[in-house]
């Protein structure tokens, strides 16, 4: 039985129980953090405590606890539900209020949820597979740097992608791929280069991503943040993605064009194993 943070106490996930006038229900008034765990320990979580505050500041909410409260509740939710490798969903929404398009008046309470998903990150069959990729058009609102839980249009991309027989969409606006429909992209030029998306409004600024740049840079590979096309993808060496949970995984084709000779690239392997042997070292 899964035991779930909310609003201050830890509870079996069906005694959890959210107001329908919840803000976050009825306006996807709501930002997230996703927080992987390995070991029983958690990668990055400053990275995603300084990201929650980020998104939290640009819709106006609130912060409702401090680092350290926070960082308190995770450890117990992985303690209480007994995880070794997973993940810890937070969302902070505005609280609950009689439906306005207009904010709540200052004070009302914040809803704080938070709940484990027990999974094997490390040995990720897909690691060795590598993901097939369609593109489709990035129909999402103007600041994706915010990490709002509006997630209906990713999850239609999803679907769109897997109806065509493909693992993911990797999302294109005016062009140029943005990102994937839960995570960062990146391909390797024919001279060996990683190209990736640079920061702004245009996709979310990945906590793994940072991490995995920083691999790259240790490992010697040339990098440049830039946008790409799809065609420009479609004709690449190689090419993979990063998120918490998944954190580098190969991809093998694009729109149906194979990279490279089909299977998951050199360069993806090494920022893995470097991404996982740092995240092993660094996890608290
Ligand atoms: N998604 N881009 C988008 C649109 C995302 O939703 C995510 C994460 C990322 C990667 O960010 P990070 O490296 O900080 O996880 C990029 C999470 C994992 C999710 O929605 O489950």
């Amino acid at each position: 039985m899964r035991v779930v943070y909310l609003n201050g106490s830890f509870l079996p996930e069906e005694e959890a129980l959210i107001s329908p006038f919840d803000r976050g229900f009825l306006f996807a008034d709501a930002v997230y953090e996703v927080t992987s765990v390995i070991e029983g320990r958690l990668i990055d979580f400053d990275g995603h405590w300084e990201r929650l505050q980020r998104s939290l500041g640009m819709l106006k909410m609130g912060v409702p606890m401090d680092r350290d409260t926070l960082l308190d509740m995770h450890r117990q939710l992985v303690s209480r539900n007994g995880i070794d490798e997973g993940l810890i969903y937070l969302q902070v929404t505005r609280g609950a209020a009689d439906r306005d398009f207009a904010f709540p008046p200052e004070g009302t309470p914040q809803t704080v949820f938070a709940m484990t998903q027990a999974k094997g990150l490390i040995d990720n069959p897909v690691a060795k597979k590598g993901m097939k990729i369609v593109t489709v058009d990035d129909l999402r609102w103007d600041l994706c740097d915010v990490k709002t839980v509006q997630l209906l249009y990713p999850s239609l991309a999803k679907m769109a992608a897997k109806g065509r027989g493909a693992d993911d969409a990797w999302l294109v606006r005016d062009g140029l791929v943005t990102e994937g429909t839960s995570n960062n992209t990146y391909i390797v030029t024919d001279d060996g280069e990683i190209v990736t998306r640079d920061l702004s409004h245009a996709i979310l600024h990945g906590i793994t991503r940072k991490a995995v740049l920083a691999c790259a840079e240790r490992l010697g590979y040339r990098l440049v943040e830039r946008a790409f096309t799809p065609e420009e993808a479609e004709g690449a060496r190689e090419a993979f993605i990063s998120s918490a949970g998944t954190f580098v995984l190969p991809v093998v084709s694009i729109n149906g064009h194979t990279l490279g000779n089909g299977a998951p690239g050199p360069v993806a392997e090494a920022l893995r194993a470097e991404y996982i042997r740092v995240a092993r070292e660094t996890a608290i």
